[in-house]
């Protein structure tokens, strides 16, 4: 879900908000709403995608101070009633809220026997009420605030506005929000890129933290009501790159600024000369032992990441991070923890991360969000810096993640081949480029549109990007998709396999893999299945093939980012033919930040 907030905009308020929840419509987009107050409280919140809240509001609601928010459901379907802001009986108090009241069955009781009613099936709504209670008592809006939140169990970024009150508060535990300092205004977000177009300072708040956000200040207090000096940062990020910039989608866009992504994430950090790498935070590291931790997309990364520590001879392995809490796996005195995750944000590689930090573990962040909770949690960092990341399914942030993962290895394994690792990292943006510009994966898309249903193989450094290959076309398509180590397919899914599905073969070389590779590929071909070879033509996997996808030559350890770069093309394209909401699939949100 996202939250933005904005005080000292007079008339222009609603117009923030608005633009606000645009801007993190990647957060979650069942139900969006906005509350502003001028006296008076208004509220306008709709279920469904954002523009229908923008048809809905009333040209006279206003008010200059509010909040808004774009839900992604946990609790309660998507509807008008539990789309947030959530409000008191009185509808003198507005609430949005992501995260969980995990106790809010009690919590709700309680107000019913004190003759509270509900309007909504959310865990939010008790927040308003709770405030209300205090207020009856004859408590400040701030200190009936602070009562209410007193009494959450559980995850939340909230933020609260009342008829009476000229001012928007807000708390944060266990999920992100983020202070924008304004010259005369003050904007409030649970994610930068919401208030990116008014200003880049920012200040973000850590659990247990309250602010007060009026017309040209903030402050920032601690639980007891002390005051925080707490430091302003700018974002290096502009408002130019996180617009779609004239691609139709996002996802278009962030596929096409790979090869800038991945410049940025190298600078600096190797030298050609050597082969070295050379990453600040990460000096002196050097671990027994890694485990690394990911959901979704980031989880094949740090698959990628496991396997090329373990090549080097580290003990590596990769964990599902929603898994790893649920028998934590045992770790050697200095090993090390990885969170491998674009956003920083994602509850269950939060806990993983947190897990590890309990049993004493060192924990390192790999992420793309300099401000994120995992960033700042974590004993190390390592920024991916792809920018900016707005499609819900990831891109960009994929290629960089395993470039950094290269980085990782170069760090605390460095091998023979170190120098033309490097090189071929030094060529791989150029390289991403030429994918760019071909036209094949399009009309792969345009001949495969219609089948029922797409396998990918791959082997070794390619298992990885078989999964994601798998996953951005189930994602972005709503068709069945699976990934596959290559080896696998003879074991139980080459039943699945007809002459309807399609199987994408990522073989790159002409070693033992891509031998091997290849014999899969002639398994599937005996089965009449269509076979796309991603290849670079070492092997003569082409030629048992009904359709190449060409990649560049290149060290193994890059190869796979090429390969991927032509499964992103393909995958956005089916899904262009079929008309789907390539942003914003069905049911899936950017950043998910509840377990
Ligand atoms: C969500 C997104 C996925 C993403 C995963 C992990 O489920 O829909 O696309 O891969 O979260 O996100 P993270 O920010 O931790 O990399």
């Amino acid at each position: 879900c996202g939250i933005i907030g904005c005080v000292g905009r007079g008339d222009e308020t609603l117009d923030v908000l608005l633009s606000g929840l645009e801007g993190l419509e990647y957060r979650g987009y069942d139900s969006a709403g906005v509350a502003l107050s001028n006296g008076d409280l208004s509220v306008c919140k709709r279920e469904g995608e954002i523009q229908r809240l923008q048809r809905a509001v009333a040209t006279d609601l206003g008010g200059p101070v509010g909040i808004g928010h774009t839900r992604w459901s946990t609790h309660g379907p998507p509807s008008d009633d539990n789309a947030h802001p959530h409000t008191d009986c009185a509808g003198d108090v507005a609430v949005v809220h992501n995260g969980i009241v995990e106790n809010y069955a009690d919590l709700r009781e309680d107000l019913r026997a004190a003759g509270h009613e509900f309007e909504s099936d959310t865990d939010t709504e008790v927040v308003p009420h709770l405030i209300e209670d205090r207020l009856a008592d004859g408590a400040t809006f701030e200190e009936a605030f602070r009562a209410a939140v007193a009494r959450l169990e559980g995850s939340y970024a909230l933020a609260a506005v009342s008829k009476d009150s000229e001012a928007v508060l807000a708390a944060r535990n266990d999920s992100p929000l983020v202070v924008g300092v304004g010259d005369d205004a003050a904007y409030l977000a649970s994610d930068v890129p919401a208030f990116l177009d008014y200003t880049d300072r920012v200040v973000y708040l850590d659990d247990g933290e309250f602010a007060r956000l009026e017309s040209g200040s903030w402050t920032v207090s601690d639980a007891e009501g002390r005051l925080l000096d707490k430091s302003v940062s700018r974002v290096a990020w502009d408002a130019e790159e996180t617009a779609k910039s004239g691609y139709d989608h996002y996802m278009l866009k962030e596929i096409h600024e790979q090869p800038r992504a991945l410049r940025k994430c190298l600078r600096g950090r190797v030298d050609e000369l050597t082969g070295s790498v050379e990453v600040e935070s990460l000096a002196g590291l050097d671990p027994e032992s890694v485990q690394f931790v990911a959901c979704g997309t980031s989880y094949h990364a740090a698959l990628f990441g496991a396997r090329l520590l373990r090549e080097s001879g580290v003990h590596a392995q990769a964990f599902l991070a929603s898994e790893y809490a649920t028998a934590p796996p045992p770790i050697s005195d200095g090993g090390l923890v990885v969170g491998v995750t674009q956003s920083g944000e994602t509850a269950d590689t939060l806990a993983a991360l947190r897990e590890a930090r309990r049993r004493g573990v060192e924990t390192l962040a790999m992420t793309n969000v300099v401000g994120s909770t995992a960033a700042r949690e974590c004993d190390r960092t390592l920024f991916i810096r792809a920018g900016p990341e707005i499609g819900v399914a990831a891109t960009k942030t994929f290629s960089s993640q395993v470039v950094a993962a290269n980085l990782l290895a170069g760090v605390v394994a460095s091998g023979d081949d170190a120098r033309e690792i490097v090189e071929a990292l030094r060529d791989l943006p150029g390289q991403v480029q030429a994918i760019l510009d071909d036209t094949r994966a399009a009309k792969v898309a345009e001949t495969y549109v219609d089948s029922e249903g797409y396998f990918f193989v791959g082997r070794g450094h390619h298992y990885p990007v078989a999964l994601e290959g798998a996953l951005k076309m189930k994602e972005i398509t709503y068709k069945h998709a699976e990934g596959f180590p290559a080896g696998e397919l003879k074991h139980g899914p080459l039943a699945l396999v007809t002459d309807e599905t399609p199987v994408f073969a990522v073989v790159t070389g002409d070693g033992p893999e891509a031998t091997k590779t290849v014999g899969n590929v002639k398994e599937v071909e005996a089965r009449d299945a269509p076979v796309v070879a991603v290849t670079d033509g070492a092997s003569d996997a082409g030629r048992f093939a009904d359709a190449v996808l060409e990649i560049p030559e290149t060290h193994p350890r890059v190869a796979p980012v090429l390969a991927n770069v032509q499964l992103q093309l393909v995958a956005y394209h089916v899904a262009k033919r079929l008309g789907r909401s390539i942003d914003k699939p069905r049911n899936l949100a950017k950043s998910v930040t509840v377990e």
